[in-house]
Formats: C-alpha cells, structure tokens, sequence
C-alpha cells in the first residue's frame, strides 16, 4: 500500500474503420451532435476525444480519420485506448483500413468490438461481413470467437444502446483504475492554433487530475495553463483521468502525439521541453 487510492475511470473507446464506414456519424449519434456536417469533403481529417455518459456512466470516444493517409493518426488513437470500436459498413464489408485498423487494434493488445454499420441499408449479407472478419482474425461470438458484432445503423440510431451496453460490459470485465491525486499527465491528441486563445492542445488526461495554473510540458511546448475547455467548448477548471480538455496557455503548438506533463514550476517546465 503506497497510500495512493486508486479510482475507477471512463473507459477510452476509439473509433477505427476505413474511410465513410460511419464513424463520426456513429459518435455524433452517441453525442448527438453534429461534427460530419462540418467536414470538408465529409473527410475526417483530425483526430477528436469526446466524452459521453451512458446510465450514469461515462466513456470517452477517439474518433479517427479512415482516409488511407491518415494511418499514423489511426496508430496513434489505437495507441492511447482502452478499447477499439471496428466499424465496418455492412454494405462494404472489410476493407484495406479496415484490415490496418485491426492490426493496430491487435498491436496495442485491447478488446475489439465490431459495430457493424448501415444496416439500414437494402440487401445486406451479414455472413459475408462475419466470413470477411474471421478471415482476418476477428472471430464473431456468434460462430464461437471473442468478438461481439452489434449490428447499428448510425443514421438512423438503431443499435447504439446495444453497442454501448456491449462497450461498457467489456469495460467492467477489464476495471480500468488509475489514480486522480497525483499531478496529470496524458497525451496530445491534436496542436492547433486558435486566434483568439493561441497555441492549444487536445489532449486525453491519462491520470491524475489538470488544473488551472498546473505548469505543464507537451512535447517542445510548455507553459502554464491558462484555460482549459471541454469537448463542448465550455470552460472548465479542472480534467480528471480519461477526459478530453483543450488547453490553453503553451507557448507554441504542440505535435500532436506527444506527451504532457505537469512539472514541479515553469522553469522546470520549460527545461524538459528544450531537452525533448
Ligand atoms: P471518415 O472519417 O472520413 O473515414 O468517414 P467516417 O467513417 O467518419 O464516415 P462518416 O460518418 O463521414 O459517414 C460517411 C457517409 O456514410 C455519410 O454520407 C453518412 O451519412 C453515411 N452513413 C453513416 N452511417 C450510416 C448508416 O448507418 N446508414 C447509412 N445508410 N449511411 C450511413
Ligand atoms: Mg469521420
Ligand atoms: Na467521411
């Protein structure tokens, strides 16, 4: 007993699948929000942590890009999950990104979940997805695997309490624990500059808890944190483990990928990012 209490956190699920399977309507949906609207070109093109409450539950959701050329952006969410949700259009099947996102989902050694999407559509053939699947290492539970495949059709909101009662099972059966007293670290999903608040960082706290006026580094950025927003866009003064914050206050925008940490003062702060 190291005098450390350790406490349950929200499960980070990410969200791969190859291009215009449905992902980001599918966590639109969960959110019901509106994100895909606003794509250029309807292409996913950064990487985005949302938290959502189910029963009382919270999970948070990375939604990534399946444009072929966004496969570091897919490493990367499959690299901070807890969970990766496949989503696999059931009238595409599986396809090249789809086979790269279960490898990654396979790298990073979590429990894979399958949501097969569209199935609104006319004239679906669910065992040539199951067949697709299981010819690439994914064996439905139905014929005797690991794997639950919940047939959801993003668009019109069918499945989804399904998908995140099966999401949250799974969670439940791994206990994710971390601590929340300590000094935060976590990870930059994103850097981007904004023209009113500056250099800012989406990043995902992976323990311990932010706060205003914590001097951070993230990667060769640091500062003090001057601002933090929620995925909604709200002001927030504190991020507890597994929650996606915008944080302001760096002094320049960091890559997206790298770690943050909170440092002792700004000095020290500023020292690590240089050594980096
Ligand atoms: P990228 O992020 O660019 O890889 O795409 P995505 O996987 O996020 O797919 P997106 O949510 O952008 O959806 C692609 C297209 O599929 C859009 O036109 C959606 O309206 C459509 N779509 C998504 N889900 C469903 C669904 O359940 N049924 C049907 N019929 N269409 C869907
Ligand atoms: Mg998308
Ligand atoms: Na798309």
């Amino acid at each position: 007993d190291f005098g450390i209490d350790l406490v349950a956190r929200p499960p980070i699920v990410t969200v791969l699948g190859h291009v215009d399977h449905g992902k980001t309507t599918l966590v639109d949906r969960i959110r019901s929000s509106n994100v895909v609207d606003g794509e250029a070109g309807g292409i996913t093109q950064h990487i985005a942590a949302y938290q959502v409450g189910h029963n009382g539950q919270k999970v948070t959701f990375v939604d990534t890009p399946g444009h072929a050329a966004f496969g570091e952006m897919r490493a990367r969410g499959a690299n901070v999950t807890d969970m990766v949700v496949l989503v696999v259009a059931a009238d595409d099947g599986v396809m090249p990104q789809t086979v790269e996102c279960i490898s990654h989902a396979k790298a990073a050694g979590v429990p894979i979940v399958v949501a097969m999407n569209k199935c609104d559509l006319p004239d679906i053939n669910e065992q040539r997805i199951l067949t697709e699947l299981s010819q690439h290492g994914i064996l439905p539970s139905e014929w005797g695997g690991d794997v639950e495949v919940v047939r959801v059709s993003a668009l019109q909101g069918t499945g989804i309490d399904d998908l995140l009662e099966t999401l949250l099972l799974t969670a439940e059966l791994q206990e994710f624990r971390t601590v929340d007293s300590i000094p935060a670290d976590g990870v930059c999903l994103e850097g981007f500059m904004d023209e009113g608040r500056g250099p800012l960082a989406w990043a995902l706290v992976r323990r311990g808890t932010l706060r205003i006026g914590d001097n951070i580094c993230c990667g060769t950025s640091f500062g003090r944190v001057r601002a933090m927003y929620d995925d909604a866009g709200r002001e927030i003064q504190e991020a507890g483990p597994s929650t996606p914050v915008k944080i302001a206050g760096l002094d320049q925008v960091p890559s997206a990928g790298s770690r943050f940490l909170v440092m002792d003062d700004i000095e020290q702060a500023r020292e690590v990012a240089e050594l980096r």
